[in-house]
């Protein structure tokens, strides 16, 4: 089988690619990447020398280059987005073009060559938020209710993609993820900032309202459950993707200080952000009975080995951590 993996130079693509190579090792993948901020040729370095992998520098949104790199492909995961909260309030418009418009061009060549299966990945921002005490999940047939700038472009992103499944016949999945921790994750998100932060000996910010919580996955859960819905999952369907294991932003950075030993006075408050969502949590009763996929990465467990992981890889983040916390100084969460 070949895939094309949009992407696959940021944080959970490239854990896609290092997945599927090590599992489907006759397998060949193209990534498509257009190397933003968050895309880095470091990422991908341990398995660059793979012969069947091959890298494309490229914009999903150049239906020319689309085309060209569908060329013999089976299968696409679309995980090129912009994928920042704090960034789309800063600029929305590259939100729209990259998440909403990049898309549409990607469906555009999808359809045209004709591929069997296009997975689309998405996330559980797209149903807006719920309060902190709410008693439901999201299911996958819930509205959409988007509220910020980033999950308002991956609500239409969805949008697109299946209505190039009811008009054009186009085999799509989609994906709605809860938020995912893991190595390579650029540190703007919060548990890599915390982190690094705290390597660095530096206070962690937390945003006002930090009884926010959020439901966190390890990355290759995430994986595991994709590689599911490519084998398994009917095309036209949306699947939830999540972990059930709800932290508040106080919980994770009262677990980072006690892996890393620090005292509560590395905790400092910071302004909110605007339009924080107070709360995502993800029914995954659909993927569980119809594919029988359940997470299986304990998470104090794999938080640990992540902190494990930054520490012992300071080579990749550390040329990355100046530029990240540039955003902040213009928003005053620092
Ligand atoms: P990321 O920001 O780490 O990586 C995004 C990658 O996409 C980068 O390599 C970047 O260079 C590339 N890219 C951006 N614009 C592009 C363009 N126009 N053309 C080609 N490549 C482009 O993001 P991530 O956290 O790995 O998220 C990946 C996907 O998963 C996104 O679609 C995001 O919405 C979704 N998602 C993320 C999470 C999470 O917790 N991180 C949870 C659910 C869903
Ligand atoms: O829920 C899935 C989403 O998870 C993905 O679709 C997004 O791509 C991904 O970025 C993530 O979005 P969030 O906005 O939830 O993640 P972030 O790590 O930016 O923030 C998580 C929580 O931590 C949120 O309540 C804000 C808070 N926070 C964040 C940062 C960066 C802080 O308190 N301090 C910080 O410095």
């Amino acid at each position: 089988m070949k895939l094309l993996v949009t992407g696959g130079a940021g944080f959970i693509g490239s854990n896609f690619i290092r997945y599927w190579l090590q599992k489907y090792p006759k397998d060949k993948i193209v990534n498509l990447d257009k190397l933003t901020y968050a895309g880095r040729l470091e990422t991908t370095k341990d398995f660059s020398k793979n012969r069947n992998y091959s890298f494309v520098k490229g914009d999903i949104s150049n239906l020319k280059l689309a085309k060209e790199v569908m060329k013999g492909v089976d299968v696409v995961v679309n995980f090129a987005a912009e994928s920042h909260n704090d960034r789309a309030i800063q600029d929305p418009g590259i939100f729209v073009r990259t998440n909403v418009l990049g898309t549409q061009i990607l469906l555009e060549a999808a359809k045209r060559a004709k591929v069997s299966r296009f997975h689309h990945i998405s996330t559980c921002e797209v149903f807006g938020d719920l309060g902190l005490n709410e008693k439901r999940a999201f299911k996958e047939i819930d509205a959409f209710r988007p509220r910020t700038p980033y999950n308002a472009s991956k609500a239409a992103a969805n949008h697109v993609v299946m209505a190039y499944c009811h008009t054009f016949n186009l085999p799509v999945t989609i994906s709605h993820c809860s938020n995912n921790f893991g190595p390579y994750q650029f540190p703007e998100k919060v548990i890599s900032r915390f982190v690094t932060n705290l390597i660095d000996g530096e206070k962690i910010p937390l945003y006002k309202s930090s009884q926010n919580k959020r439901e966190y996955i390890f990355v290759d859960d995430h994986n595991e459950a994709v590689d599911l819905i490519l084998k398994k999952g009917k095309a036209g369907e949306t699947y939830n993707i999540g972990s059930g294991v709800e932290k508040s932003i106080e919980e994770i950075a009262d677990s980072l200080l006690a892996i890393l030993g620090k005292p509560k006075t590395f905790k400092k408050y910071v302004p909110d952000r605007k339009g924080h969502d107070r709360r995502y949590l993800l029914s995954t009763e659909k993927i569980s009975k119809e594919l029988g996929w359940k997470p299986k990465y304990d998470f104090d467990i794999w938080l640990e080995k992540t902190v494990t992981w930054y520490q012992n890889n300071q080579w990749w983040w550390r040329p990355l951590k100046l530029g990240a916390e540039k955003l902040y100084d213009k928003t005053g969460q620092k």
